[in-house]
């Protein structure tokens, strides 16, 4: 029963032919040095092609804005000659794709920062988590980060400007659109988050005040390519990254409400029902409220991801919980995943050793269903 799964939408200029997207998923396997994407991972994106649309791997918009080993950036040229082939191959292979642009904020290590400097955020405010660095042999490991520095007022205009000239690059890269990461406890994320943002400038207190970056990103971005080709990402009372607030219902609803001004190409919330990679037990159970008072002050196209399966993405479609599902550890461990859902085949299951770094193991290998 996939009835819902398989209807065409409008996303901005686009009509997609199905349902199923495939949700960004970091892979830690750009080209080295410089981050770059290579014929591998366009080779990676170009299996994922049957994809409603593809939301590429989390994209780094400056050096400041990297968090982990071997992620891939759209701030150098090189850069955006590699993200061409990744393009070029989807669109050969009839896809669409948007880049998510990505800024870590307090999610770093000195070592991917300018001059070793420590990483930004907007309140000196510690992190519980870990980051994937490079340790002295060359190897990824998972190591503690820093205490960050807050940013300064004046900084923030040069913030968004990276993130405008990152939009542009996509473009140029041949990309359909772009994703704002605003979620899962990166730089907007910790902005909106009252727990991580104890600013007294026009960027803290107030929800207005801590909505304020990602709309003036959204803002930015949307000028460069089109509201159109912009979505955005957000996850109302995800836990990772120790990401809280006090008032989520308003904090989420003023959010949606003020993106309501732009015609996005739509809405992309996540379920709390994972934390970053892992099941969560613990979610707060007035997500299911949240979402359907997000549902309903949302104005364009929702799309939905964490934890489906064929069965629950139908179901929440036939609910009219949202108009698209993506799928992040099924479409990573099945290339066909759209195929294999309308005919009801056998999925394969994802291996969490080669989810960061390494090679076309774990990438590249997984099976199509013969
Ligand atoms: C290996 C891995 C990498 C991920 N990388 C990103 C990312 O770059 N950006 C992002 O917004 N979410 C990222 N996520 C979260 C997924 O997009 C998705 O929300 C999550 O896996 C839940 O969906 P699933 O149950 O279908 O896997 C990642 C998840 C996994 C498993």
């Amino acid at each position: 029963m996939t009835q819902h799964l398989f209807q065409p939408i409008a996303v901005g200029p686009y009509t997609l032919t199905h349902r199923v997207a495939m949700a960004p998923l970091t892979r830690s396997r750009a080209g080295q040095p410089g981050d770059l994407p290579t014929a591998l991972n366009a080779e990676y994106y170009r299996q994922r092609a049957s994809a409603a649309l593809i939301i590429t791997e989390a994209t780094q918009i400056s050096r400041q804005g990297q968090g982990y080993a071997w992620t891939p950036g759209i701030y150098s040229d090189e850069q955006v000659q590699g993200w061409r082939q990744v393009s070029t191959q989807v669109h050969e292979a009839g896809g669409l794709i948007f880049m998510q642009l990505w800024h870590v904020g307090r999610v770093s290590h000195p070592s991917f920062q300018p001059d070793n400097a420590l990483p930004v955020a907007p309140s000196a405010l510690p992190v519980p988590g870990k980051t994937f660095i490079v340790d002295d042999d060359g190897n990824g490991v998972w190591g503690d980060v820093p205490v960050p520095r807050a940013l300064e007022t004046a900084e923030i205009v040069q913030i968004i400007e990276d993130y405008r000239r990152a939009a542009r690059n996509a473009l140029k890269a041949g990309m359909d659109g772009i994703e704002i990461h605003a979620g899962n406890g990166y730089l907007l994320d910790q902005f909106i988050n009252s727990n991580s943002n104890q600013r007294e400038d026009a960027y803290g207190g107030s929800v207005e005040n801590r909505a304020r970056l990602l709309l003036q990103v959204v803002e930015a971005v949307a000028d460069e390519v089109g509201a159109e080709r912009v979505g955005v990402r957000l996850t109302p009372m995800g836990r990772f990254m120790g990401m809280g607030d006090a008032t989520p219902e308003a904090t989420f609803g003023h959010i949606v409400s003020a993106l309501n001004r732009w015609p996005l190409a739509y809405l992309h919330l996540v379920e709390p029902a994972v934390v970053g990679t892992v099941k969560d037990e613990h979610f707060d159970p007035r997500w299911d409220a949240i979402i359907g008072q997000l549902r309903t002050q949302w104005k364009g196209v929702l799309m939905v991801a964490g934890g489906y399966d064929p069965k629950t993405a139908e179901h929440a479609l036939a609910a009219n919980r949202a108009d698209i599902i993506a799928f992040g550890r099924p479409f990573l461990a099945n290339p066909d995943l759209p195929r294999r859902i309308r005919e009801g085949l056998a999925l394969n299951a994802s291996d969490p050793s080669t989810f960061f770094g390494g090679d076309q193991r774990g990438y590249t290998d997984y099976p199509a269903h013969p």
